[in-house]
């Protein structure tokens, strides 16, 4: 008879000690633990729990995700809830973030995105037209000031201009301040989380900025405006039992799509221009193939080119904007891998090390969008929005944002890169950005139609 192993193997340090190596690198930690432990290890580095799995095998994933026997379950984020708050869909669990996701996936429906197309191309032109020839610029800043103004547009349809300029400036401090070292750590470590220093300033940002979306709320129900925008959509949306979203629900959705909506979006196109750029027989890829496109593209047309895909694809796995999806927790006894799991026992897909796996990614740590035109990967061997119960909802406005950026930006600009010296992921909250937030300078714009 085979004895089944009880637990996978991990660091022997204190528990405290690898929560510091963990929040100081990461990705360092991920990897180090992968080359000793393999597809499976213990890391009982985020929340207090004693047993804290990280997996990166695709078997183990895809038992995970379509948890057809129940076993697992989607437990609220918690790390999440200081920011996001009590309502987001990210902190419910059971019944209610099941309920959650059905009020809130039909207006991130792929269809839907068509609409946005002609927005998105605008608000390029609109964030282009402030910088002029040799101009250096911070990629990141600029595609978060374009993913900003698309998610306060398509989002929330705000557009009464003093709101609107006010809640984004609040909005990129916000961002911003996720950039210290001393608030992402807060996020890790709760009993830091005070009212006074960083993560004070933190919350008197949040005050400010619930303000302006509870006045727009309230606005919004006393007025007669029924826009497209998903604001407009998640208000009349009912629930099975013909309820309506309450004011808390709605603010505390509005505040989870703009955080997991703009940041992130925002760093896979910068990343994306970053490794464009340092590649240039990819650029050349990429304009014949926008080229052959003709003069006035539509969006419908731009987001179906294939290496265009493979590029946002190949930039998603190189460069992790998410390297864990949201945990996950043992509910009955199971065997995963070869463990005997038990009750209680959190589970993260660990989405950096899946996408650098030699067996599925040949030389994993170069730039190959090639490699997304030659195989179809599963979605439990490419995963850069999650899987399962808590697959990210904005997948579809994510990549068709991500594709038309690009799109606009490449077949209207020339830029080259300000310096020589690499691009590498840093932690921003629980995301991760281009550390140096890709320094470009614009070098030509070329005559063609404004928009698409
Ligand atoms: C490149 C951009 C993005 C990346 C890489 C990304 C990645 C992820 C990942 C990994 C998860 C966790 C999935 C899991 O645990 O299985 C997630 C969840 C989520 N994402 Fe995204 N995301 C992106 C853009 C967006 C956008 C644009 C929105 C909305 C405007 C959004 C809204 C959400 C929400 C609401 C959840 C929570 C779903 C739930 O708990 O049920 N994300 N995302």
């Amino acid at each position: 008879m085979v004895l089944k192993k009880r637990l996978p193997d991990g660091s022997q340090a204190p528990q405290w000690v690898q929560k510091i190596q963990y929040a100081r690198n990461s990705i360092a930690y991920m990897e180090s633990a992968a080359r000793r432990y393999g597809d499976i290890f213990n890391a009982p580095v985020i929340g207090n729990h004693p047993v804290v799995l990280f997996i990166s095998n695709p078997q183990a994933i895809q038992q995970i995700f379509t948890n057809d026997n129940k076993q697992f379950i989607d437990p609220p984020n918690q790390l999440l809830k200081p920011i996001a708050g009590d309502y987001s869909i990210f902190t419910l669990a059971d019944s209610r973030h099941r309920r959650e996701r059905r009020l809130l996936m039909p207006p991130f429906h792929g269809e839907r995105m068509q609409a946005y197309g002609q927005a998105i191309c605008e608000l390029v032109d609109k964030a282009m037209s402030s910088l002029s020839i040799g101009t250096q610029f911070s990629a990141r800043n600029l595609a978060q000031n374009i993913s900003l103004d698309v998610i306060l547009q398509v989002v929330f349809g705000i557009y009464q201009k003093e709101r609107f300029d006010r809640l984004k400036s609040l909005l990129v401090q916000l961002s911003d301040s996720l950039k210290s070292p001393l608030i992402s750590a807060s996020i890790f470590f709760p009993s830091w989380q005070k009212d006074w220093g960083p993560w004070g300033y933190l919350r008197h940002l949040q005050r400010q900025i619930d303000e302006l979306i509870y006045a727009e709320i309230h606005d919004r129900r006393h007025q007669d405006r029924a826009g497209s925008d998903i604001l407009s959509l998640l208000m009349s949306a009912r629930d099975e039992t013909g309820q309506l979203m309450s004011d808390v629900e709605l603010h505390d959705e509005l505040i989870t799509l703009v955080l997991a909506g703009h940041e992130t979006t925002a760093s896979a196109i910068a990343a994306a221009l970053y490794l464009i750029h340092r590649h240039p027989q990819v650029i050349e890829k990429l304009l014949a193939e926008l080229n052959d496109l003709g003069k006035s593209p539509e969006p419908r047309a731009i987001v179906q080119l294939p290496y265009l895909t493979a590029v946002c694809y190949e930039t998603l796995r190189f460069f992790p904007v998410a390297i864990l999806t949201f945990p996950r927790e043992v509910k009955e006894p199971v065997e995963l891998m070869g463990y005997q799991l038990t009750p209680g026992m959190r589970l993260y897909g660990c989405i950096y090390l899946t996408h650098q796996r030699p067996d599925l990614y040949p030389e994993p740590k170069s730039f190959q969008p090639e490699r997304f035109l030659e195989r179809q990967f599963s979605t439990y061997e490419f995963f850069p929005f999650g899987g399962g119960a808590r697959r990210c909802i904005g997948e579809a406005l994510a990549q068709f944002e991500m594709k038309l950026v690009l799109a606009k930006m490449l077949s209207g600009y020339r830029f080259t890169l300000a310096d020589e010296f690499p691009e590498y992921p840093q932690r921003r909250g629980v995301t991760f950005a281009p550390a140096r937030g890709v320094q470009m300078i614009l070098k030509e714009k070329l005559s063609y139609p404004k928009s698409a």
